[in-house]
């Protein structure tokens, strides 16, 4: 009988958006069985929100420690941990995990920091027992997957241009001010939660992670100019990012969480010697692919010359399928490559490796912007 992962989660309890999302997209394959969580840190709330997914009262926990601790012990205990509480504790929780050996999937940032990241990294290395998979979910949808294999494939030939920009509007076009900034924005005007930059730790890591993903391409430089909300406000709100690849091409990179009517912003634009592409996260069940001469094709999610796309969709073609599906496919890999022993198999979700990747783009954002002065990746 096929076998099914017992799933613990930390974090995602009340009031958290990220975590439906999560335990939907666990479910959608069958793969895995929601056993035991600590959704809060509340003893409390942690039992009654676990109670609302039929789990045990005595595997909702209010510490990650004593869920991996006793998780650990129990015959029937989870074998895979996904970790999506504020970016802060990610790293804590997840070495935590690891050095029990359970298999972890994590919610960005991969870590808040760049120390926090190496050390993470470090970890997840060393342990060759477990898999680690990150939900950088926009890199997960169909169209995204076809773009990166047009890419390798040689389709646009060598890539010369490169812009992604992710905004949006935190405030939902409401004033904010020095006195309601803290009922605005919650843990991300905290440092010590939101990390090291909050416009790109939150929402810039996918748009950096979403450029690299589809090219490939090596960063060697960059210049960023990073912008503070305000300055009673100790939050960063935009950034723009020019980057020089190893190859020679050119990146514009632009993020912000105070863009009015910015509406989950995402699109990326990738400019080679033979084509382009477009894809927007709004739309994404379609890729624009503009050849260097001749007419426009709008390639679709599954559909003829899109075929690769359907290895990564679950409906057929002229269904839309979108966000919590991109989700699942990153749930259904990490499945695979735990319960398969075939090594060789190509894996297309986000690893730990890409989350330290972005991690240090943004330390070198930070470097950059401060010192006013380009930096090397
Ligand atoms: N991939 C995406 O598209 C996406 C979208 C939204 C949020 N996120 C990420 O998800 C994470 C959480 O964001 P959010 O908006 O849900 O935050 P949130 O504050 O709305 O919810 C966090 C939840 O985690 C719980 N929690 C916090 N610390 C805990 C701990 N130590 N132990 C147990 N439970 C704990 C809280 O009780 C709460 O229910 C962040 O890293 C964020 O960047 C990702």
């Amino acid at each position: 009988m096929k076998k099914i992962l017992k799933l613990g989660i930390v974090g995602g309890g009340p009031n958290s958006w990220i975590g439906n999302i999560h335990r939907i997209a666990s479910r959608i394959d069958g793969k895995y069985i929601i056993c035991a969580g600590s959704f809060s840190r509340d003893a409390k709330l942690s039992r009654s929100f676990g109670s609302t997914l039929n789990i045990e009262n005595n595997r909702c926990y209010s510490n990650y420690k004593i869920m991996a601790d006793t998780e650990s012990k129990r015959e029937d205990g989870i074998d895979v941990v996904a970790i999506m509480t504020p970016p802060g504790s990610h790293q804590e929780i997840a070495e935590y995990f690891i050095k029990k050996n359970f298999n972890v999937i994590s919610d960005k940032p991969f870590a808040a920091t760049y120390e926090q990241a190496k050390k993470l990294y470090s970890t997840i290395t060393k342990n060759k027992k477990i898999v680690y998979g990150l939900t950088h979910n926009y890199s997960a949808y169909p169209m995204v997957r076809m773009a990166k294999k047009l890419v390798s494939d040689g389709k646009i030939g060598n890539i010369e241009n490169v812009n992604v920009e992710y905004v949006q509007d935190w405030s939902k076009g409401n004033v904010v001010t020095a006195k309601n900034a803290k009922k605005v924005f919650r843990w991300k005007i905290d440092k010590k939660i939101v990390g090291s930059s909050a416009v790109l730790n939150e929402i810039g890591t996918h748009a950096y992670h979403l450029s690299n993903y589809i090219t490939g391409l090596k960063g060697s430089s960059l210049f960023a100019d990073i912008k503070k909300f305000h300055k009673n406000i100790n939050l960063d709100s935009n950034a723009q990012v020019m980057i020089n690849y190893e190859n020679g091409a050119k990146g514009i990179f632009w993020t912000c969480i105070s863009a009015r009517g910015g509406n989950y912003g995402l699109r990326i634009r990738i400019f080679g010697s033979k084509a382009s592409l477009e894809w927007v996260q709004n739309d994404p069940n379609y890729l624009r692919f503009n050849p260097a001469k001749g007419a426009v094709k709008i390639l679709e999610k599954a559909f003829h010359e899109a075929d690769f796309s359907s290895n990564f969709a679950r409906v057929k073609p002229g269904h839309p399928e979108g966000y919590v599906d991109a989700f699942a496919n990153i749930y259904n890999e990490v499945a695979d490559r735990i319960l398969s022993n075939n090594k060789k198999k190509n894996y297309y979700y986000p690893t730990a490796y890409e989350g330290l990747l972005t991690a240090r783009f943004i330390h070198n954002c930070i470097h950059s912007s401060k010192n006013k002065k380009w930096v090397k990746f």
